[in-house]
């Protein structure tokens, strides 16, 4: 089962597992955080195969017990991301599509002990952290309400994981990108912008680093989750080679082939300076090994974007 199917990383996780020949049944509610049309596209590249089924439901709704009854492993990338939106009025969608959703799917399986639980977290419950690169172990310090919810579903999960049983599994993805990467993320709006010729906003002076992953990487991590041994049961999942925002504007803007139009602005609430994962535990427990490196994984998601602007899919 993979909840989030219809999304950025589902979708990736979903076609991979059917492409390996499993079945899947693949949970999405069409959550308003961006285009119904976006979400749409990526499912249809799990719908043309027979061993997929797709089920419409709200996991922060109902009874799931149907749904995951035939499961061996449950991948829980149905969530509320994005950390600028988190302030405010939002506040709510995160506590229910993070807390609410997963609370119900723990009660699910609570009493299925064989069934492996994989859920995504994120680099988001570290905060500004004081050691780089960051391992599992530091004290979290989210500095957004998004991180803060992430932060609270890890605990949910560590309870069922020692109150019930429940055989979970967090992954801490570091900012994901790659082909279908959600309309609200830099290199999403840097890509459209530098193909469309229109100004890029950039927030903060564009030094800050992130551990960029691109999402090949993360799906064969989130995959050796779902069925390898493990002794830890939390793992950060990142890029392996901290790039600053500027580092990637220049690769962008080698591939538009033309000079882009930048202006550097404030830093927004709840972003962090830098990111960097110490991958010592999933390289060892789940062969973690990224692949991809910055102007690799920029080229493909900057070919999906020119190839979804012509479509006027985005
Ligand atoms: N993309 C990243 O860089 C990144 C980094 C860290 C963590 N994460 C986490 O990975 C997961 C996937 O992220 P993404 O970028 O693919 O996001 P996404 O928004 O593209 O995908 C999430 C999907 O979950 C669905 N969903 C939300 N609430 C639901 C509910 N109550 N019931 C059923 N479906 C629901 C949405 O409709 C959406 O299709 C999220 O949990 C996110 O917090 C992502």
């Amino acid at each position: 089962m993979v909840t989030g199917c219809a999304g950025f990383v589902g979708s990736h996780l979903a076609e991979a597992l059917l492409k390996e020949g499993q079945t899947v049944v693949g949970v999405d509610v069409f959550n308003d955080n961006y285009s119904r049309g976006l979400k749409i596209s990526n499912l249809r590249h799990l719908t043309e195969w027979d061993s997929f089924e797709f089920v419409p439901i709200d996991l922060a709704q109902g009874d799931l017990a149907g749904v995951v009854a035939e499961s061996d492993v449950v991948y829980h990338l149905a969530g509320e991301p994005g950390v600028r939106s988190s302030w405010g009025d939002r506040y709510e969608t995160y506590l229910r599509n993070n807390l609410r959703a997963t609370q119900q799917l723990l009660e699910s399986i609570k009493s299925m002990p064989d069934v492996r639980f994989v859920y995504a977290s994120s680099s988001s419950v570290y905060g500004d952290s004081e050691t780089m690169p960051t391992s599992e172990s530091e004290t979290l310090r989210p500095l957004s309400p998004y991180g803060q919810t992430k932060a609270a579903m890890e605990l949910l999960c560590d309870l069922y994981r020692k109150s019930h049983g429940v055989d979970a599994v967090g992954l801490r993805y570091f900012t994901v990108y790659g082909p279908r990467q959600r309309p609200d993320m830099a290199f999403h709006r840097f890509c459209r912008a530098a193909i469309n010729g229109e100004p890029i906003a950039v927030f903060g002076d564009g030094l800050q680093t992130r551990d960029f992953t691109f999402v090949s990487d993360v799906v064969a991590a989130t995959r050796a989750a779902g069925h390898m041994p493990v002794v830890d049961h939390l793992f950060n999942i990142g890029g392996g080679s901290p790039a600053s925002v500027r580092d990637a504007l220049s690769i962008i803007e080698a591939l538009a082939e033309k000079p882009l139009d930048v202006t550097y602005g404030e830093v927004e609430r709840g972003d962090v300076r830098d990111t960097a994962a110490n991958t010592t535990l999933a390289r060892t427990q789940l062969a973690f090994d990224p692949r991809i490196g910055l102007e690799e994984g920029l080229a493909a998601e900057f070919a999906w974007v020119r190839e979804a602007i012509a479509s006027n899919l985005i």
